[in-house]
Parts: structure tokens; C-alpha cells; sequence
């Protein structure tokens, strides 16, 4: 392929907030560019272009991006590009959802921010940096919905880690839980087809992974056709992953409750290849706050799909996510979600102070003081602490398959990914990067395992 830019090699950085989709994104808009002459580089004073790839599922979230625009045109009116010397202006970009839901509003405080472009529309990006450098400044496409992105976007170039590839099969909410911005900044729920995913697997086992990560805001409702036309359910996306020859591992994430079926339940007792972790964000203990919230099921539905999950596999790390002080939860409903956070024994789990996010219902209500949002959070988190803490603990002497994706801390050791998502570190050569080994686990810490590498790497 050929582009404007293929004559004169430039340079990229990529700057990636928020969900794993958006580290999809990332990657993604790097094969878009790549054929335009750009390359990667992991330090904005070499960039040509930089690219914030921003979240706005939290205020604070959203207000990381336009201090980091202040940072980036203190250090341009400071010392220009250090790759082109004084005076240099490299083009920046700010796309993902903070570029949908306030495209305007970036424009207003950071009116230097040359292109902004939303997630729908990044495949784009070569033609909007030729509007920006023509026009001098201001590209904009916030263009919905998702499926003519996939279309347009060229074969990936390299996995997401050594040995491990993210895929995005599923993308936008209908949902709108009444706390949430997704709906608005990523559309409508859109399923690529099946054959479609099938084939970019392919293609990152190619590029050398073995671990295949299924991605969606709402991975379990994939509903992508198949070759008769007809949709398909996110167990038979797996099932047809699982076939790919190279594939070891297959993860999927993140999972509505009410999207759990039958057929994906089973599958975690008979897919090998479906690691024994399972992220299912449940944001409440209280059927009082769950239905304010607009989740559609109670707090003994989610237990009562946990147990089926567990029984069909028995050694689950389950993972969630939960909301403290949503407008109206009393002390009472906060004591109901310790107790589920108690039942479910949790090994990971993200926990948040609601962040009211115009637009959404839950802005406009009461709030919930700061103090007793604080309050709530640290008795939470201590509590997941020690859910987090016994899970790895309970982990120590066994022999587990370790994918070692990235140098550990010290020289001579390598980190790696345990099926259960633990970090674990031990002493590795570098040319076991991106392949599964048996690690024998000598320690456990709240963060992660330490162990003893058994044999040689295996896949
Ligand atoms: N689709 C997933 C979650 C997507 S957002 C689901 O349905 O659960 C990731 C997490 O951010 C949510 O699970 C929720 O816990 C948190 N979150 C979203 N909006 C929030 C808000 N306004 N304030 C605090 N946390 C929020
Ligand atoms: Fe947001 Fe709810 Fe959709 Fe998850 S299901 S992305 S929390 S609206
Ligand atoms: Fe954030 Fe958008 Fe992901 S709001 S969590 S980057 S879908």
C-alpha cells in the first residue's frame, strides 16, 4: 500500500487510557498508519504525531487527558520536537471516548489538539492528518457505528504482548446502566462476524500468539453472524477460536450477568482451552441499588450464576467490579454488598467511587457525601484485599502454566500471566518471552506469585 507519507518515515506515540478495548484501538491505529510511513516510538519529544487514546467512564479519568494536553504544550512551547529541533510542532490527536462524548469541549480548552476522532472512526486517521496538516489545524470525525471501522481496518502487525493477542469481537452498550457512559461514547452493541474473528486469530497466532483475549464491553452478548447469516452465541465464537490450530489459551472479557447462558456456563467445564478465570462485574450487593442501577438481576441471581460456574469449574478465579455511594445506597445496601463480596470470594476486583458523568440518570440524583464515599471505599478494599490475598495464598506449591509476556523486575527474570490472570514472577531466559512454562509457586503477595520455573517452555 502506498500513502503520502510512505516517502518520509515518520514517528508515532500512543498514549492509551481506560479498557483493554482501547489498548485493542491502540494497536489498531497503528496498522492504520503504518502503511502512511509511521512507526512507533515509546517517548512523545521523538513523535511526529501523538495520539492520546483517552477513557471517560470517570471524572477523573477524563481530567488525566486535558492534563496531559497542558503537559504536552508546556513541553512543545518549552523545547519543540526533539526530533526536528526548535520550533518543530508535532500533530496531536485525541481520540477514544473522551473525543466522542466531548469533542467540543477539548477543542474550547486545548484548541492546539489537531485531530479528534472517535472509536468508531480511527480507521480514518490517514485521511484526517492530511485535513489537519492542509488545513493547519482542527480534523474532526466522531462518526457512528462501528462496522464500517472493522471493514477498513488493515491486517494486524504484531500481538498485543509476547504470546498473547486482545480481539475485539464485540463493541458498544445498550445496556445504559443508569450510572454509565459507554452507551453514549462507543453506540450501539455491534457483533463482528464470526469468520471475521476467526481469521484475525489466525492471524495473531502467526504473529506468534498463543493466548487469544475475546473483547467486548459486553463480550457475552456477541451475537456475530455466522457463514449461513444466522448469529452466533459467544460459546460458539469460543468453541471456533478453540479450533484454530496455535491457540492454548482463550479469555473473554467483560461479561454482563444477564448474558451468562447455559452454553458458556458448560463451556467452562469443557473448553480446556477457556481459562479458569472469569471477569463478571456485579457493582452492587443490593437489590435496592441494583435496580436504581438498571442492572436487571438481584444480588442471589448473581450468586446463584456463580455456583454454576464453579461447578463447572471448580478452580474459577472470579473477578468483578463495584460502585460505592451510587446515588441513594444507604448504609444498609453498602453492608449487603460486603456480604456478597464475602460469599463470592473474589480474587480480583476493581472497586469505584461513583463518578456522577453528565448525561447519564444517576447525575441527576442525590448524592452520596464524599467523606462517606471514602469511608465505604477503604472498608471495601480492605476486604477485597483479603479476598485477593487468600486466593493467592491457596496457590502456593502448585504447579501452574506460567505465559511469560514481559521482563519481571530484576535482571534474569521474567513476569509472566498464571491461568487465574496472577502476575507471576521467576527466573527465566529472555527467549522464554511469549511461551507457556510450568512454574512450580514458592510465594504469593497481595499483587502477585513468585515460583520456580520446573522445565523448559512449552508452547
Ligand atoms: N460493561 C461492563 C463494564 C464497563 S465500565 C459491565 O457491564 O459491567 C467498567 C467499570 O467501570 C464498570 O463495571 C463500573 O464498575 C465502573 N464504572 C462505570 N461507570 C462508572 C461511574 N459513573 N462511576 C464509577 N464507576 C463506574
Ligand atoms: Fe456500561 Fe452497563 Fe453497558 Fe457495562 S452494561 S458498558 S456498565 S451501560
Ligand atoms: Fe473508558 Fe471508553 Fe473503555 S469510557 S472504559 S475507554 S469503553
Amino acid at each position: 500500500m502506498t500513502g503520502p507519507y510512505t516517502s518520509s518515515p515518520k514517528a508515532v506515540y500512543i498514549k492509551t487510557y481506560g479498557c483493554q478495548m482501547n489498548v485493542y484501538d491502540s494497536a489498531r491505529m497503528a496498522d492504520v498508519l503504518a502503511p502512511h510511513g509511521y512507526r512507533v516510538v515509546d517517548d512523545a519529544r521523538d513523535a511526529d504525531l501523538i495520539i492520546l487514546n483517552t477513557c471517560h467512564i470517570r471524572e477523573k479519568a477524563a481530567e488525566k487527558v486535558y492534563s496531559e494536553l497542558g503537559r504536552l504544550r508546556r513541553q512543545r512551547d518549552r523545547d519543540g520536537g526533539r526530533r526536528r529541533g526548535a520550533g518543530h510542532r508535532p500533530l496531536v490527536a485525541v481520540a477514544g471516548c473522551v473525543a466522542q462524548a466531548e469533542g467540543a469541549e477539548i477543542s474550547r480548552r486545548a484548541p492546539f489538539v489537531d485531530i479528534i476522532v472517535g472509536p468508531q472512526a480511527y480507521h480514518r486517521l490517514p485521511d484526517l492528518i492530511a485535513d489537519a496538516v492542509r488545513a493547519g489545524t482542527g480534523a474532526v470525525d466522531t462518526e457512528f457505528p462501528a462496522e464500517p471501522k472493522f471493514d477498513q481496518l488493515p491486517e494486524a502487525l504484531a500481538t498485543t504482548a509476547p504470546g498473547s493477542a486482545f480481539v475485539t469481537v464485540q463493541e458498544g452498550c445498550d445496556k445504559f446502566c443508569a450510572f454509565c457512559v459507554v452507551p453514549y461514547t462507543r453506540g450501539a452493541e455491534y457483533s463482528r462476524p464470526l469468520a471475521d474473528v476467526v481469521d484475525e486469530v489466525r492471524r495473531y497466532v502467526a504473529l506468534g500468539a498463543c493466548e487469544i483475549s475475546l473483547l467486548g464491553q459486553n463480550v457475552n452478548a456477541y451475537h456475530g453472524a455466522g457463514p449461513d447469516g444466522q448469529p452466533r452465541s459467544l460459546a460458539q465464537l469460543i468453541a471456533a477460536v478453540a479450533a484454530v490450530p496455535g491457540v492454548s489459551r482463550i479469555r473473554y472479557t467483560t461479561s454482563h450477568p444477564v448474558d451468562m447462558d447455559d452454553a458458556l456456563i458448560d463451556l467452562h467445564g469443557h473448553e480446556p482451552k477457556l481459562m479458569p478465570f472469569l471477569h463478571l462485574p456485579v457493582q452492587s450487593g443490593s437489590d435496592t441499588v441494583l435496580a436504581a442501577m438498571n442492572r436487571h438481576y438481584t444480588a442471589d441471581d448473581y450468586r446463584r450464576i456463580v455456583d454454576r460456574v464453579r461447578a463447572a469449574r471448580p478452580d474459577l478465579a472470579l473477578a468483578t467490579d463495584l460502585i460505592v455511594g451510587f446515588p441513594g445506597e444507604s448504609d444498609a445496601d453498602f453492608r449487603a454488598t460486603l456480604r456478597l463480596v464475602a460469599d463470592c470470594r473474589f480474587a480480583q476486583a476493581y472497586s469505584f467511587k461513583f463518578s456522577p458523568r453528565s448525561g447519564t440518570p444517576a447525575a441527576a440524583a442525590p448524592q452520596v457525601a464524599e467523606a462517606v464515599k471514602d469511608e465505604r471505599l477503604a472498608e471495601l478494599q480492605s476486604l477485597l484485599d483479603r479476598c485477593r490475598q487468600s486466593f493467592n495464598e491457596a496457590c502456593v506449591g502448585r504447579e501452574l502454566p506460567v505465559l511469560f509476556d514481559r521482563p519481571g523486575r530484576r535482571a534474569g527474570q521474567l513476569a509472566g500471566r498464571s491461568p487465574y490472570m496472577q502476575a507471576v514472577f521467576a527466573e527465566a531466559e529472555t527467549s522464554a518471552l511469549g511461551a507457556i512454562a510450568a512454574v512450580r509457586i514458592t510465594a504469593a503477595g497481595p499483587n502477585s506469585l513468585a515460583g520456580r520455573l520446573i522445565d523448559g517452555p512449552s508452547a
